[in-house]
């Protein structure tokens, strides 16, 4: 029976590079983004071209019944979800408070914390009858710290960050292994950063402090920590890790006052 490796928000920065590098790894992954039905296209043709086994297809995971839906899809068509990666953000930039409406605060939610609610309770119970399963969670430095203009990102990720831990409470002993995985500064993602920023401004962090500089985390870096924490040993499992350059300040001591409001 082949291995399945579940990816909900799959864009070309962590989501697609975790596919690739399980996909080497002998796992069929299926990827799911929101929009670009292209960019979906080809990741999926990439990674079949190149000997690996890869499906997938577009959903907005805020919708109602869509996680719910896929998983019981994938369980049944495809084979047993072995690891999902839960991959979506609720990054909406800086925003005062006034500034913020309670629709974007709600979305934050259901985008950072909701979504991995819904998807536990439909796959645990599969994960638990088999004994096992890997759930990661790509995080931020919001799930740690609250920081000026991140009121709906900081709630939802440390929303996000509560929920994890007290999944592991119950599904560790099940064989379950849950990962809140902290990005503790900026990835080369062209989906997210990159659209986020702007090419102009993406293209010029990439030259002064990404490329060969190596100051933004590398997706299939991240990717690889990602495999290896599936393989750990059940008496050592790793349930926090965080990742960060090697120029960066670490969360807990970067100053907050470089903000433009
Ligand atoms: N990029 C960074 O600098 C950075 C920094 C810190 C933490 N992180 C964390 O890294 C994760 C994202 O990884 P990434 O930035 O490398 O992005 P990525 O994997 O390249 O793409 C994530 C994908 O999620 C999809 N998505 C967003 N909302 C969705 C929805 N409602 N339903 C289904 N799919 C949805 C988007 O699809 P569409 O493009 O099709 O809309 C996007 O392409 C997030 O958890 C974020 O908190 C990223």
């Amino acid at each position: 029976m082949q291995n399945i490796c579940l990816i909900i928000g799959a864009g070309a920065g962590v989501g697609g590079n975790v596919a690739k590098v399980f996909a080497n790894d002998g796992y069929h992954v299926y990827l799911t983004r929101r929009s670009d039905e292209s960019g979906l296209k080809k990741l999926i043709d990439t990674i079949n071209a190149s000997g690996g086994k890869a499906s997938g297809k577009l959903m907005n995971a805020i919708k109602d019944n869509t996680i719910e839906d896929l998983i019981h899809e994938v369980e049944k068509d495809l084979g047993p979800i072995s690891v999902v990666v839960y991959n979506l953000g609720a990054q909406i930039g800086n925003k005062k408070l006034e500034d913020l409406t309670l629709k974007q605060f709600d979305l934050g939610l259901k985008m950072g914390t909701v979504g991995i609610f819904r998807l536990s309770k439909i796959l645990f119970p599969y994960m638990v009858k088999r004994g096992g399963g890997t759930l990661i969670a790509t995080s931020s430095t919001a799930s740690v710290r609250g920081n000026r203009g991140q009121h709906s990102h900081a709630a939802a990720m440390g929303a996000r960050r509560m929920l994890c831990q007290t999944l592991n409470d119950e599904f560790s002993i099940k064989g379950i292994h849950i990962v809140h995985a902290i990005i503790d500064g900026a990835v080369d993602a062209p989906d997210t950063l990159g659209k986020m920023l702007g090419p102009e401004a993406y293209e010029k962090l990439r030259k002064e402090v990404g490329l060969e500089k190596d100051g933004l985390i590398l997706p299939e870096k991240i990717a690889e920590s990602y495999l290896y924490l599936t393989k750990q040993h059940r008496s050592a499992w790793t349930h926090e890790i965080d990742f960060r350059a090697f120029s960066d300040q670490p969360w807990w001591n970067t100053a907050t006052d470089n903000y433009n409001f």
